[in-house]
């Protein structure tokens, strides 16, 4: 497996979640770090469209039809819709509403999780360098 540049930023933004997960109660970095991580994987698969051949690796190679490219897909579709129900719940705690907690530190095990898994797959979809 090739450890792109790529990779290595979406795991440093883990550690970073991590970190404000387990200072949740620091609210002044929990909140912004985990906003700004969010506001990061949303740009992400728009960098990854403008700086790759997409055309070339799914269509003309086929790649489309793999396995790890559904699962890959479908893992950043649970995440943004974990992130939707994450904010709601967040924003409800900074209302003061208590009762979100339960629903938010659940949802946030989730998240790490799956991003876990989005980091993991996105790693194994890396095209090493070619060598001429
Ligand atoms: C913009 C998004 C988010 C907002 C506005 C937000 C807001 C908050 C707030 C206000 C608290 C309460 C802090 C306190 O106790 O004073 C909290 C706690 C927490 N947050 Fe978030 N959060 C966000 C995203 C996330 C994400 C992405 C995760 C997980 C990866 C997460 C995991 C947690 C956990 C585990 C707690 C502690 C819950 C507890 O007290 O048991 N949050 N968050």
């Amino acid at each position: 497996m090739f450890l792109a540049g790529t990779v290595l930023f979406a795991a440093a933004t883990y550690v970073l979640m991590i970190a404000a997960f387990y200072y949740s109660r620091l609210r002044r970095f929990h909140v912004p770090v985990m906003a700004s991580i969010m506001v990061v994987d949303l740009f992400f698969p728009i960098y990854l469209f403008m700086t790759h051949d997409w055309i070339r690796r799914l269509i003309e190679e086929e790649e489309i039809f793999t396995f790890l490219i559904w699962m890959h897909l479908f893992l950043v579709i649970a995440l943004y819709i974990l992130y939707y129900h994450q904010i709601l719940a967040g924003r409800r705690l900074l209302r003061g509403e208590e009762e979100a907690r339960g629903d938010h530190r659940s949802q946030g095990r989730a998240i790490l999780v799956t991003r876990a898994l989005v980091i993991t797959t996105g790693a194994l979809l890396v095209e090493p360098p070619q060598q001429e």
